[in-house]
Parts: C-alpha cells; structure tokens; sequence
C-alpha cells in the first residue's frame, strides 16, 4: 500500500571537501568578482553575527560547529528513512547548468533512468579553494546509482496528463552524471560509505531554480557565463502544485515513497541587495517559524520577484514538497535549523512523517 513521508535537507557541497577550506568559499567569490572587494574587507559594515563567525580565526571554528551540525542532520534523517524504508527516494532538485544548458533549459524535468553512474569526488575547485574531496578519492570516482524507471515513467505519464508540460529524460549529458542536488542528498545520507550504500533507487526531478540567474550565476561558476538575465523559474505557485499533483500520484501507487526537497534556503551568493556576500537571515528565520508550526499551505503565494530578492531561488525545492505535503495533510518535524552568514547558506533538516502514523514519532 502506498505510503508516503517527506524530507527537506540540504545540499550544499561543503561537506564533500575538507572542513578548513569552507569559509573560503567567500575569498573564492571575491576572486571571481562575485562580492566586491570593499565589501568583503568591510568588516566594520558586516551584520555582527557575521563578524562573530568569522572571529579571529577566518572562519574556521565556526566551520567545524557548522560541519557537525551538519553531519548530525544527515544521520538523523538516514534514520528516518531506514525507519520508513521507502521503494523509491524522489528528489527535487536544481541543475546548475549541468545537464542542461543554453541549448534547452527545462523548467521542470524527470529523470528516467534504471541507474546512472556520476562522478561527484571532484573536490570542490569550483566553490571553495581545494581540489581536495574529503576522502581524498580521484576526481574519476564513479558512484553508481540505482533509479526507479518505473515510477518516474508513471509519473511523468500522470503530471503530463493532469495539465503539467514536464519535460522527460532518459540520457544525462553531464560528464559528472547526475547533478550536484541528486549527487549531494545520496552521499550526504550514506556519508559514512560516501554514497556506495545508499541503496535505495532515486527518481532525479529537476527544478530550474536559478531561473533568472541560471546564466549570470550558475554558468559563470563552470566557465561559461554571461552578464546577462535569463528567463525565470517556474512559479512558486506552478512548483506548489506540481508537488500537489505528484504526491496524488504516489499516494494511488503501489510504492512507499519518499519525497525529499534537496536545497540551502537563502543563498548569499543569490541575495543580490546583500552584494552576495551573505544570506537574508530574516527571510530564512520567518519560513523556518512557519516550517515548525506546519503553517507551508501558502508557500505556493510567494511573488517570484520575493524568492529573487532573498536570495531563496533554491528553496523551490522545498515549495514542491510543501505542496506534497498539504496535499497529504502532512505535519512537519524540525530536526535542525543553522543559520550563518560566512558558509552562504542557512540550512534546515526536517521530515514529514505520514499522516495516519504521525503520533508515534519520537526523537530517537
Ligand atoms: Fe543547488
């Protein structure tokens, strides 16, 4: 009988490379003109919290608080999980100009696939200053992952028919496979076996979050940007009901499936009235008031142009499953909020438990 729990995580890359090259994640950024120089050598001007972060040290003790709390997350959800024991794991997730790219940009996408192999151990060149991952596996590593054809067939079959023009794919063209999003949420929870005992088949569900900045942004980290605005994502509102509509599918299969929404909220790095040097704390801290008290039903309203202007194109991710789980009558459990200034992005672990079984959720 189908069954349903949900799950929003981050994937920020931190965690694939080694803990001491995080803060220079912002450094990095003023070397590619992202942050302005005089804004990061202001420190009089930071918000005092960043200031605090960032201490005497660089960053780095509150690196390491961060790391852990991080890694504490990811197991407490893996538990979850276990404890569910899903057929099918869906993840909504942003491709960052990797599968696809100016030849066609997908709003949404469907990944049909029996497996995919990717190849995410390329360190982290290309947001923080190491080639490093942090076991110190070659960049060629291959991490096979096992899908569920099935079920994205029959979704993309069910969300075509019910009015959804979802695009479908059966081929990746990413020399790395599967995105950061996909490729991230597996290893992040299996990190003891980096990934190689996740075991549960995935089904990638592409969201273009970047939208706007998908060309200025997301393409300029690989090389191949332009300082121009591209067309935006898909709604709030469209992302909200198409998370509707795909847990109605699911709830009439014979699965047991997870629904995770795989993103950091604000983006320091997106929050452009901040120069992109650090997130809209204020933005996050009042969806993550509303995330505890299970109040997300209206997370579809958001104006395209308030997810821009708080650097939140990511959290699209999370507004399709908040769409699932109002459709499911599901209540949310926080398991961790973590805020910062310096490691670009506030990040929240939570699960959804199913709605008949809610009640006999305890911390474990
Ligand atoms: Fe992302």
């Amino acid at each position: 009988m189908a069954e349903i729990m949900g799950f929003g995580l981050s994937h920020y890359p931190g965690p694939l490379v080694p803990v001491e090259a995080w803060p220079s994640m912002l450094t990095r950024w003023v070397e590619l003109g992202r942050v302005k120089a005089e804004d990061f050598a202001a420190r009089d001007r930071w918000p005092e919290g960043m200031r605090q972060e960032w201490g005497n040290d660089e960053g780095q003790a509150a690196a390491r608080e961060h790391h852990s709390r991080l890694l504490a997350g990811y197991r407490r959800l893996r538990q979850e999980l276990d404890a569910f024991r899903p057929d099918i794991v869906l993840i909504w997730g942003d491709d960052q100009y990797e599968n696809y790219k100016s030849d066609c940009i997908p709003a949404f996408c469907v990944g049909i696939y029996d497996k995919v192999v990717s190849k995410p151990f390329g360190g982290g060149k290309a947001v923080f200053k190491t080639d490093r991952n942090v076991w110190d596996l070659s960049p060629d590593t291959e991490l096979p992952i096992n899908c569920h054809a099935a079920g994205a067939r029959g979704l993309s079959k069910s969300l075509l028919e019910s009015g959804f023009d979802i695009a479908w794919s059966t081929a990746l063209r990413h020399p790395n496979g599967l995105a950061h999003s996909f490729n991230n949420t597996v290893i992040y929870l299996d990190y003891e076996k980096r990934g190689f005992g996740f075991g549960y088949p995935i089904i990638p569900f592409h969201i273009n979050c970047y939208g706007s900045q998908l060309i200025k942004t997301s393409a300029s980290v690989v090389g191949e940007g332009k300082d121009e605005i591209s067309p935006p994502s898909p709604s709030p509102a469209r992302c909200f009901e198409m998370g509707r509509a795909t847990a109605r599918y699911f709830a009439n299969s014979p699965w047991r499936v997870a629904l995770v929404g795989s993103a950091s909220w604000s983006h320091g790095s997106l929050t452009q009235k901040h120069g992109r040097l650090y997130p809209d704390i204020v933005a996050d801290r009042a969806r993550y008031e509303q995330l505890r008290a299970s109040k997300f039903a209206n997370w579809g309203n958001y104006s395209q142009a308030e997810m821009e202007d708080t650097g939140q194109h990511e959290v699209l991710n999370w507004i399709a499953l908040a769409g699932a789980m109002t459709e499911l009558g599901q209540r949310s459990e926080v398991v961790d909020y973590v805020e910062t200034y310096v490691f670009n992005s506030a990040k929240c672990f939570a699960f959804f438990p199913p709605a008949d079984n809610g009640a006999r959720r305890a911390a474990p």
